[in-house]
């Protein structure tokens, strides 16, 4: 199961338009898709104690847990991820070790290009995610009213999907061999 995540609340948010081409693309490859819109979750803020009891944040994680591989789509904000983003990942934490990860982010402009290396660079060290190296980046001019219209975004959007079917069944097939 692929877990696509839309990491912002805007409620025409460009970012949710790249989650549901991934998501659009993973059908396509006949692959089993979650979904989850963090709009439409009542996720407290994390405060590392009270925070993690929350129907939510359980059933965040459980939803994490379930997934052989994540696609992550969200905002650049200020240089880096949003907060949103920031807040899901402090609440599964744990349940992201060892997944791949794949990431998708809406930016106004071309400058913020690096900004996803901090995250990248976190799940990495902190859970030993298995981030894919290529992201996608989009900036507002390759949308028109709530369609991708750049079709370079699109290509991006289908080599990512079948990637991390690639690598969630490689790592599979890793954790498999060091059961039996
Ligand atoms: C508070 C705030 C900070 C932003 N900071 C940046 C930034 O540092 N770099 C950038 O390229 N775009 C920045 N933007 C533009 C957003 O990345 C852009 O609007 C994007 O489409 C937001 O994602 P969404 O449409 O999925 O909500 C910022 C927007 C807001 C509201």
């Amino acid at each position: 199961m692929i877990l696509v995540i839309s990491c912002s609340h805007h409620p025409e948010s460009r970012s949710r338009l790249l989650a549901k081409a991934a998501q659009q693309s993973l059908h396509n490859l006949h692959a089993p898709v979650d979904f989850l819109d963090l709009r439409t979750v009542d996720l407290p803020l994390c405060d590392g104690h009270a925070s993690y009891d929350h129907p939510s944040s359980m059933k965040a994680k459980a939803l994490v847990e379930k997934a052989s591989g994540i696609l992550i789509a969200m905002p650049i904000y200020n240089y880096g991820t949003n907060a949103i983003t920031k807040n899901f990942i402090e609440h599964t934490g744990k349940a992201w070790q060892r997944k791949p990860v794949g990431m998708l982010c809406a930016a106004g402009g071309k400058g913020s290009y690096m900004a996803l290396i901090p995250l990248a660079g976190s799940l990495m060290l902190d859970f030993h995610c298995h981030v894919l190296p290529r992201h996608v980046y989009a900036t507002s001019d390759q949308f028109e009213n709530d369609q991708i219209t750049d079709s370079g975004v699109q290509e991006r959007i289908d080599l990512m999907a079948g990637d991390i079917l690639w690598l969630a069944e490689a790592v599979a097939a890793r954790k498999h061999r060091e059961i039996v």
